[in-house]
């Protein structure tokens, strides 16, 4: 089988989670990495067998490579992507897509006056548990959906995922703290499972921890066009176990209620129950991590020619409910999607 041949530009803490699940992806090839710092590009390249390595994007762009995962810093998604795109490659950007809603909006258009691919890398689609959630919503057994609480919440940026360079904390570099950098996840999963899109949102968010720029706290309410409500909470804060994120998505419909949950460092546990249940049931499901699944459904976009499920228009449409939130915080107000 031939195989897709990418590279990937940005050699920092997220790269090195999706370097070690491309590798065990059969229809894709790492072919090169790329990175302003040469010492993290050749680290890289050396620990994880690729071929080459370069400090220059534009010089990765013309190696003989069909696509790109953009893992740079938020600042630097936007330039990256457009780049790519004229360069004819598919792309696979990391989250938040953009910086600004109309860069995010350039960079679709580059895409399709490129004619390539572009996917918003919304990993949690592809994690084995949401897809079993998805999947029971989906048969209609629990009836209609009503209400979503979700939590995604750890230490914090130098405590918790200690990325490899200094960006997190600048605004103006990263967009926000935890309700850009986790809100992104989820604000995509609540649209999935809700089958709809943002009608209200309001928010409120902290900053326990002065010297940062950004908040560190955020509760954020959705409501959705369908009528589906959403409760969530966001945070640098929240101490666990070393290594520990905190990971809750609950669903509760009119017949019975999905419950996923990482309260210990064993993974995640998902149960369910209906409204003549006496207790809750364990729902089993297949494991699969959502880089994997991510990278691999990139991989075969492209050999397959497809749409994939999260488009740079979803990516669009997460950063409009990113920067409405933070308007809802700003004017203490709740604020409608236009
Ligand atoms: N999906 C997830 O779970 C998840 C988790 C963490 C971070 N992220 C996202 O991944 C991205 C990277 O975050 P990180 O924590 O890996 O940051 P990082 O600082 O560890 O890595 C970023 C790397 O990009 C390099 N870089 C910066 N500008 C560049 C450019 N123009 N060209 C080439 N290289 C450049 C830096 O030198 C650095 O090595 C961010 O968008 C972040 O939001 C996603």
């Amino acid at each position: 089988m031939e195989k897709i041949r990418l590279g990937l530009v940005g050699c920092g803490a997220i790269a090195e989670n999706q370097i070690r699940e491309l590798l065990k992806v059969e229809e894709a090839e790492l072919c090169a990495v790329c990175d302003l710092r040469e010492d993290l590009a050749k680290d890289v390249a050396e620990r994880y067998g690729i071929k080459a390595y370069y400090t220059d994007y534009a010089q990765m762009l013309a190696a003989d490579i069909e696509g790109v995962i953009v893992c740079t810093p938020n600042f630097a998604h936007y330039e990256n992507t457009i780049q790519a795109a004229k360069a004819g490659k598919h792309i696979l950007v990391q989250k938040p897509f953009a910086m600004e809603i109309s860069e995010a909006q350039e960079m679709i258009d580059a895409a399709k006056e490129n004619k390539v691919i572009l996917q918003a890398a919304f990993f949690e689609r592809f994690k084995g548990c949401n897809l079993k959630m998805y999947e029971i919503l989906s048969s209609g057994r629990l009836g209609k959906l009503l209400f979503i609480k979700a939590q995604m919440s750890h230490t914090g940026i130098d405590k918790f995922w200690l990325p490899k360079t200094q960006w997190f904390h600048t605004k103006k570099k990263s967009g926000g703290g935890p309700l850009s950098d986790l809100g992104a996840h989820h604000f995509d999963l609540i649209r999935w499972f809700s089958g709809s899109e943002v009608d209200e949102i309001s928010a409120v968010t902290t900053n326990y921890f002065e010297e940062d720029e950004i908040e560190d706290n955020a509760s954020v309410v959705l409501k959705m066009k369908n009528g589906v409500m959403a409760q969530t909470y966001y945070s640098f804060t929240t101490v666990g176990p070393k290594n520990f994120c905190y990971e809750n998505i609950e669903l509760y419909c009119e017949k019975g209620t999905l419950l996923l949950q990482n309260m210990d460092s064993k993974g995640f546990k998902l149960r369910m129950c209906g409204l003549d249940d006496e207790d809750f049931e364990e729902v089993v499901f297949e494991e699969q991590d959502g880089f994997y699944g991510m990278e691999r459904h990139f991989a075969q976009c492209i050999r397959d020619k497809k749409t994939p499920v999260t488009t740079g228009e979803d990516g669009k449409i997460c950063l409009e409910i990113i920067k409405k939130g933070y308007e809802s915080a700003k004017k203490g107000v709740t604020v409608k999607m236009v």
